[in-house]
């Protein structure tokens, strides 16, 4: 992308003259242009200081857990966010650090500590285990970063709140990627609802059921309630964080759940609760990782109608009563993905100060749920959702 935008800012064309040697000149060089001789170099120069100039602005980003989330964040900040670009990655199991340096053309840092110390480092996106995500940010704020971090935020209110406090002591942003609301139908049925065309929310539920954890390539941390925090806190946190942007806030959780397999050893692999808004409207959100069939769907009742959003967020209905109002194929939307979303507000949020889509706190509410629908499960009984 870097190449395109020097490319674009080049007054002469495609044309770079051959200059001596200078940083600046090596990176034209690599960008592949073709090379002239002649007495331009003073246009030269503009373009070399535009160039430098644009990289002086673009944001530098440190990569935190290079699996299979963290590739996905540096490919899209890659293809689709020119203000930013990953400049090194960390990851302590040599095959996923080998696999991010090979595809990046990028080296890779020895520590976390050595990532974080880089003056060339603005911000990092934190894509690793759930229960890293709390110390890895305070780290990161310590050191002057902004961060990006993957849900959940944490697996406790405790530590998001630690998180949320330690970024804004030091001035800094903190975003959760809470991509779910940020699905291109997602948004579509965020804004219906919100424009009250179909009434007020009354009541809503999200289901998510699939087979079975996948095997990384650095194994299956997902399976220990330690590292993932369970299905609530990995998986439900997604549905929990939908339910927050269409419906608004929740305060209070009831629980059910059951253990069926044997993938999961210490917590549920089915788990449902029952969550009411502070809007007066209810919700159901269920989650389980043995089903046979996979499911992943939300409806959404309001007081003249209703919408459904199918199929993995596939397709999105409007119905009041029986008369379909409109359906809408995600093939047919246009506009930026989830994950472009999100990590191109951040950008713009750290370097332009522009209002973000998501920030800690949409990540604290989730946390906040699980945590009350982990208390619900023990007591057996209604629990307040802790609010900040
Ligand atoms: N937003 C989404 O839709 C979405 C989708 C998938 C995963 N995620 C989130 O992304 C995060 C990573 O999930 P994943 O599926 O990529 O898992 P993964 O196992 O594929 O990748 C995690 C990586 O972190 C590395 N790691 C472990 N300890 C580390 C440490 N101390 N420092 C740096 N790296 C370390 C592992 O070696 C591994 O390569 C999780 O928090 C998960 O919830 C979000």
């Amino acid at each position: 992308m870097l190449r395109r935008r020097a490319n674009d800012a080049v007054p002469i064309g495609s044309r770079v003259l051959a200059f001596s040697s200078s940083h600046i000149c090596a990176r034209l060089a690599a960008s592949r242009l073709p090379a002239v001789t002649g007495n331009d170099g003073a246009e030269f120069c503009v373009a070399a200081m535009a160039e430098e100039r644009t990289e002086r602005m673009a944001l530098r980003l440190g990569l935190i857990g290079c699996g299979g989330m963290g590739r996905i964040l540096a490919r899209v900040i890659r293809d689709c966010v020119p203000e930013a670009r990953v400049v090194v990655g960390y990851d302590p199991f040599e095959p996923a650090q080998a696999g991010f340096n090979r595809e990046f053309a990028a080296a890779g840092a020895g520590s976390l500590d050595e990532l974080l110390s880089r003056v060339d480092v603005d911000a990092v996106l934190i894509a690793t285990p759930n229960h890293l995500h709390c110390d890895q940010t305070l780290a990161a704020a310590a050191a002057g970063k902004h961060v990006f971090c993957e849900k959940p935020m944490a697996l406790s209110v405790g530590d998001c709140d630690r998180m949320i406090a330690a970024c804004k002591e030091a001035s800094l942003k903190l975003m959760v990627g809470h991509s779910a609301r940020l699905k291109p139908l997602a948004r579509r049925l965020r804004e219906f609802v919100a424009s009250g065309e179909l009434g007020e929310p009354r009541h809503g539920h999200a289901t998510y059921l699939f087979s079975q954890f996948k095997e990384r390539e650095s194994g299956l941390w997902h399976v220990n309630r330690d590292r993932s925090g369970g299905v609530l806190f990995h998986i439900g946190v997604h549905q929990i964080d939908l339910f927050h942007a269409i419906f608004g806030p929740v305060r209070r959780v009831q629980y059910a759940g059951g253990h069926y397999g044997s993938q999961v050893r210490d917590f549920d692999d089915i788990a449902t609760i029952l969550v009411e808004f502070a809007s007066a409207a209810t919700g159901v959100i269920t989650v389980a990782s043995v089903s046979p069939v996979p499911v992943n769907e939300a409806v959404f009742v309001l007081s003249q109608g209703y919408a459904r959003l199918g199929d993995q967020a596939s397709y999105l209905e409007f119905w009041a009563g029986p008369k379909q109002l409109a359906r809408i194929e995600s093939k047919n939307v246009s506009g930026p993905d989830a994950v472009e979303c999100e990590l191109r507000s951040f950008t713009g949020w750290v370097l332009h100060d522009e209002p973000p889509v998501l920030t800690g706190a949409e990540g604290r509410a989730a946390v906040a749920v699980a945590e009350a629908a982990q208390r619900a499960r023990q007591t057996g009984g209604a629990v307040e959702v802790t609010t900040g």
